[in-house]
């Protein structure tokens, strides 16, 4: 059985638990990072560390070990669970305090953090079928909260996305707010119009992707033109292409928006070059 890592302590994943009292399971009252994994190596690490440290100081929860140790600690579950392609799972939430159910948080000197990883083994993450034929998307109207900046576990309405879009057929769900594409349930949206790649800016209103700045670096080094702006699901609908990154997908084509068939209905050229780029760029990286 796999090897999970639960405040301080190795142990196999069926023996990884957390209390009843944790503010996590209670209020969603945590944040969570996914890291891919390529080659034994992890992508972008101290990309993902960072933005952690920017969801935890944005709620106020106190990071419990150093980024190092999250390196050891990450390295070490790679290595005991055996992981080629896949990817580590990081939770921290604010903890609890036993027999506490309170609005308030509790006082951090006495109630720490609750940290937890585990891995999750995928191979095939480079080599994906499905980037071949490029996934199909629904879109849905964006009702999560003004805060989507903080990578929390706050992940319910972005699961009925998925669900919506399973039960329609479709692969995913784009939210849309004000007519304007947000982003993907659990990635960066992105339209290519003639040269140009469009993609929204940061802002409360999206997460920023770890995936998103690479992939942005590595087009504007090849290259290719970037436009970071928001763009209207009609935009979207009258594009050469679409695609979405996330640190589980890479660069994956879109080829369906609804009921409309973007370009040829295949996978675009943009698309297929960024995400061949990244994965080449991101094995040189990982460490
Ligand atoms: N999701 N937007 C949302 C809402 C996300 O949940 C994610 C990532 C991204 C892309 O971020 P990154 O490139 O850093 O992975 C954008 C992760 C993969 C998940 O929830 O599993």
């Amino acid at each position: 059985m796999h090897t999970a890592y639960v405040n301080g302590t190795y142990l196999p994943e069926a023996e990884a638990k957390v209390s009843i009292f944790d503010r996590g399971f209670l209020m969603a009252d945590g944040v969570y990072e996914v890291t891919s994994v390529l080659d034994g190596k992890l992508v972008d690490f101290d990309g993902h560390i960072a933005r952690l440290e920017r969801s935890l100081a944005a709620l106020d929860i106190v990071k419990p070990v150093t980024k190092d140790e999250l390196l050891q600690i990450h390295r070490e579950l790679v290595a005991r669970n055996g992981i080629d392609e896949g990817l580590v799972y990081l939770q921290i939430t604010r903890g609890g305090a036993p027999g506490d159910r309170d609005f308030a948080f509790p006082d951090p000197g006495t109630t720490p953090p609750t940290l937890v990883l585990f891995t999750q083994s995928k191979p095939g993450l480079a080599d994906n079928p499905a980037a071949q034929t490029g996934i199909r998307i629904i879109s849905i109207d964006d009702i999560r909260w003004g805060r989507r900046d903080i990578k929390t576990v706050q992940l319910l309405y972005p699961s009925m996305g998925k669900m919506m879009a399973k039960s329609a057929g479709a692969d995913d769900a784009w939210m849309v707010e004000d007519g304007y594409v947000t982003e993907g349930t659990s990635n960066n949206a992105y339209i290519v119009q003639g040269n140009q790649i469009i993609t929204r800016p940061p802002s409360s209103e999206i997460l920023s992707g770890i995936t998103r700045t690479a992939v942005l670096r590595f087009a504007e080094e090849a290259q290719m033109e970037v436009a970071e702006r928001k763009f209207t699901l009609e935009e979207a609908k009258a594009a050469d292409e679409a695609f979405v990154t996330s640190a589980t997908t890479f660069v994956m084509p879109v080829v369906q928006i609804d009921d409309v068939a973007l370009g040829a209905g295949t996978p675009g050229p943009v698309a297929q070059r960024l995400r061949k780029i990244y994965i080449e760029e991101s094995l040189k990286t990982a460490i």
